[in-house]
């Protein structure tokens, strides 16, 4: 039960989906589109983390894979994605990815696949502990994917201030919060929920676009990815 009424998940995100995904959603479905067709892992392997019902997902992305293994531990996100998808090789896996260790347990676990994180690495996730530490937990992940395939979109900040641009940014590494905010949020007073992700693989190129949740509920989404 607790994970249908989980905060980052659940019914009230299923709700959500079923009332914007065709409306508020589609720019940024739209972008998260234009990432996964450019994305290329050559493994035939793809494990899924936290897809929810696959909103974000598309039919001719997942016919790339000739196995999809799946890390999502809602079983209503789980029938929605099988019913949106009814001819994907879909497998349902679980494991312990929110303890210290996890992306090295999740490499050696699927040593043969490449591995897409669905708006995860920023969400409270199912088997936290009280004491998690998503920065050291992050700080994990570089390291212990080296070598595989593997790509991120997830939230940076989020806020009820509507942005002054929505314009995509690419960026050869990683610029300092604040100056990134600047890029979308002119002026002004922004309060915003830090989602604790602005860490990771701070060399690494990557793209931004924002995503509107709800009418007045905006996200910093980053992307991304290791060929
Ligand atoms: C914000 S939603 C993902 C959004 C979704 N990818 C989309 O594009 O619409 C976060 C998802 O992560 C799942 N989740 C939570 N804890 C998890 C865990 N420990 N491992 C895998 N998935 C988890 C939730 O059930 C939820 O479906």
């Amino acid at each position: 039960m607790s994970y249908l009424l989980h905060p980052s998940g659940g019914v009230l995100y299923h709700l959500r989906a079923w009332r914007w995904r065709r409306t508020l959603w589609t720019p940024f479905h739209a972008e998260v589109s234009a990432w996964l067709s450019a994305w290329r892992p050559k493994s035939p392997h793809l494990v899924l983390i936290g897809p929810s019902g696959g909103y974000a997902l598309c039919a001719e992305f997942l016919a790339r894979f000739a196995r999809i293994s799946v890390l999502e531990p809602d079983p209503l996100a789980r029938w929605l994605l099988r019913r949106r998808f009814p001819s994907a090789p879909l497998h349902w896996d679980g494991g312990t990815l929110t303890q210290t260790g996890g992306f090295g347990r999740l490499a050696a676990a699927f040593p043969d696949a490449a591995f897409l994180f669905c708006n995860l690495l920023g969400q409270e996730l199912q088997g936290q502990a009280a004491d998690f530490n998503r920065g050291a937990w992050l700080a994990e992940l570089e390291v212990a994917l080296t070598g595989r395939s593997w790509a991120s979109w997830h939230d940076l900040v989020s806020t009820e201030r509507a942005p002054s641009s929505r314009q995509r940014l690419c960026l050869h590494h990683a610029i300092a919060l604040e100056e990134l905010l600047g890029h979308y949020w002119l002026g002004g007073r922004l309060e915003v929920i830090d989602h604790e992700t602005a860490s990771i693989c701070p060399a690494a190129p990557r793209r931004h676009a924002i995503w509107q949740l709800a009418p007045r509920r905006y996200h910093l989404i980053e992307w991304l990815s290791a060929p």
